[in-house]
């Protein structure tokens, strides 16, 4: 508290990132990143990149960018927006297409940035139950609303909807903007993009962070009809001209064109993950069925808080998220076999 901040300072609660630990030795499955790095070639661009052209500012668009994304999925560069990771693409969404008179809608649990967002722009929102299952039920979500967003695959749940499901929300919501935050599609989700064409209110959300293995790069990009990426721009350009430097830019073009790269370590994650889920289960753990890199998991009948103890003792570190009906859950971020393999000799300690 300090009488030089400005008010709304005062009422803001932060988003609370999961722990980047200083020592090394850990096994880290706590902040959902990917445990294979990126491309070499993407690292290679970075290299190639870092010339004397770093004293002149970078394009202030990403054009090339734009265009690669958007020539992958028949969408015009005019209709991608690229931000210093999706947190500021969305956050710029929240802005631009989200503060309306009627309440934001999302569920009620899911990304905690959201209600930070809301907080910060003075957005009103209400939250909408998860069913018992954990599941989103999109008919509870009525027309009293002024936008709607939701992750899918939803997280931390890791549960996705059918396409059908986003395209029938997006179709009883003509008026309003929906956005899909889709962080984790890679991982078994259908992306909406397809549906961008035919959906005037649609905007759908990606990140490098996850897939690609660059979440030290700080690249998101938004993919959405002429009017709501020009909102966007709008907005970036109230604010910082440059979000993405010159190695963001040169090193996610050349994730994204090396595809090869990408299918083979999404498969071996998505195998992983399969096999993890199966090793748990075994060990006494729920699983939500998840289609992300990471499985949310509750142990019939420990703690979650002394289960996350117990396993930092070890040197695995995991999240715990301390809100009602998941505090006993552990979101696992998937790692390499090996990774895993610990994670697993850690939990036969503690559980025997
Ligand atoms: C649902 C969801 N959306 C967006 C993000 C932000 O990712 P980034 O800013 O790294 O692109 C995350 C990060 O964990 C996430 O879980």
């Amino acid at each position: 508290m300090s009488q030089f901040w400005s008010p709304i300072v005062h009422t803001l609660t932060p988003y609370v990132a999961g722990e980047q630990p200083k020592q090394g030795g850990l096994i880290k499955l706590n902040t959902n990143e990917s445990p294979y790095g990126p491309s070499p070639l993407a690292i290679a661009a970075i290299k190639e990149a870092s010339d004397d052209a770093l004293r002149l500012y970078p394009d202030p668009t990403g054009l090339a960018l734009r265009q690669a994304i958007a020539a992958s999925h028949g969408l015009d560069a005019e209709e991608i927006f690229v931000g210093n990771g999706s947190d500021e693409v969305l956050a710029h969404t929240f802005q631009a297409l989200l503060n309306h008179e009627r309440d934001l809608l999302f569920p009620d649990i899911t990304y905690s940035f959201y209600p930070t967002y809301c907080r910060l722009y003075g957005i009103g929102f209400r939250t909408v139950p998860l069913d018992d299952a954990m599941r989103v039920r999109i008919e509870d979500y009525g027309p009293d609303c002024g936008a709607i967003i939701l992750p899918n695959p939803n997280a931390p749940t890791g549960i996705a909807l059918p396409l059908a499901d986003i395209e029938a929300l997006v179709l009883a919501h003509p008026q309003k903007v929906v956005v899909i935050d889709e962080a984790y599609v890679d991982f078994g989700a259908e992306s909406a993009v397809s549906l961008i064409r035919s959906c005037p209110n649609l905007l759908v959300v990606q990140t490098f962070s996850k897939s690609r293995g660059l979440a030290g790069l700080r690249v998101g990009f938004a993919m959405g009809q002429r009017h709501l990426i020009e909102a966007l721009e709008r907005v970036k350009d109230s604010f910082n001209s440059y979000p993405l430097d010159r190695l963001a830019q040169a090193g996610a073009l050349a994730s994204w064109q090396d595809q090869e790269w990408f299918t083979r370590h999404r498969d071996m994650l998505i195998a992983s993950r399969e096999r993890l889920s199966l090793s748990l289960q075994q060990l006494g753990f729920t699983i939500l069925p998840s289609s992300a890199n990471f499985v949310f998991a509750r142990h019939t009948d420990r703690k979650g808080a002394e289960l996350l103890q117990a396993l930092r003792d070890r040197g695995v570190l995991v999240r715990r998220f301390g809100s009602e009906r998941i505090e006993d859950f552990l979101r696992i971020s998937i790692g390499t076999d090996e990774e895993c393999d610990r994670l697993l000799d850690a939990l036969h300690q503690i559980l025997n």
